[in-house]
């Protein structure tokens, strides 16, 4: 009897025990993208994941949960066991501008432990090739020439390129008609194939595109020249001064996880940071690496709150209607 009771409380004392750090990751980690396959946020994070795996000793997967300007990725994250094995990647969009587009149903801050800031990247004002455009004030003179909106590719309401179409109808004065994808990797093959007219995009979506000759870049939103693509000006030159936004990334787990736990992930995704090859294929990307003194959860969580501060007023004021 006595050794029988002694098993029992054995068991339940294992099982209060939170997944331990020296044992973690003991199988694959699976890392949400909300977004669809092909975009900027699904090549950042499977670029990254091909070296983390290694520093882990575990399978990192990536998994596309998308809608909903990726709060449904997102949401699938927040309700996870938090154990470290199901992780949030997301962005601006993601993590700040949804808490003011929808209601969650979940808390940004207070339901998320950060755990790492991931590169960054200035918008890209792209439009499709056969428009009688070849600078931005040529583009905005078409736009304003056009009698209905012109058709505006977007990840979906609260997206990062949907933030950004606001910005941009802020600081020009125009009207933009939303095309809601899944992704902005789907939005960029309808740009390609002329079935939309503009993305306000993150550059590392859009910069090979532009390179292959098959999109018309216009300006880049951010006060110098990107180093990779140093041909496309800054909105402060072409015509649109102070049009400034960068779209940072970043992974999180579901509140609750252990300390150990959020420091083992995110070594391994500095360490991955770190990779020269790493860290070239995304800077051909137009891709900015977080500073060392931002590689911090707590970095990344006071980054976020700063921003939560900064964006959610804008947005409100463009009359978007939380859904
Ligand atoms: C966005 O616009 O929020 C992202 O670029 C979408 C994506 O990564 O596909």
């Amino acid at each position: 009897m006595r050794r029988a009771l002694c098993a029992v409380l054995f068991a339940c004392l294992a099982l209060a025990v939170p997944a331990r750090a020296d044992t973690y990751p003991s199988r694959a980690i699976t890392v949400i993208v909300p977004f669809a396959a092909g975009g900027p946020s699904d090549a950042m994070m499977r670029i990254l994941a091909e070296h983390m795996k290694r520093t882990l000793g575990q399978p990192v997967l990536v998994e596309n949960v998308t809608g909903a300007g990726g709060s449904i990725g997102v949401g699938r994250a927040v309700r996870s066991k938090p154990d470290g094995y199901t992780v949030s990647f997301g962005h601006l969009g993601t993590h700040v501008a949804n808490g003011a587009v929808y209601r969650l149903g979940y808390d940004l801050d207070a339901d998320l432990e950060p755990v790492v800031l991931l590169p960054s990247n200035p918008m890209i004002i792209v439009s499709r090739n056969n428009i009688p455009a070849k600078t931005l004030p040529e583009f905005l003179a078409w736009v304003t020439s056009q009698p209905n909106p012109v058709s505006a590719g977007t990840a979906g309401n609260g997206s990062g390129s949907h933030i950004a179409g606001l910005y941009f109808e802020q600081v020009t004065g125009l009207k933009l008609q939303y095309v809601p994808y899944r992704g902005t990797g789907p939005a960029m093959n309808d740009l390609v194939a002329g079935q939309i007219d503009l993305i306000v995009d993150q550059t590392s979506n859009a910069i090979n595109q532009v390179r292959a000759g098959t999109i018309r870049a216009y300006a880049v939103t951010d006060a110098k020249r990107l180093d990779s693509a140093p041909e496309i000006p800054t909105t402060d030159e072409a015509g649109l001064p102070g049009f400034h936004m960068t779209l940072w990334s970043g992974l999180w787990l579901p509140k609750g996880v252990s300390k150990e736990i959020v420091d083992t992930l995110n070594a391994a995704a500095v360490a991955a940071l770190d990779e020269p090859d790493v860290k070239n294929q995304l800077k051909n990307l137009g891709l900015q690496m977080p500073a060392a003194d931002q590689r911090s959860p707590a970095a990344l969580g006071t980054l976020q709150r700063a921003e939560i501060h900064k964006w959610w007023p804008m947005i409100r004021a463009s009359g978007v209607v939380p859904e």
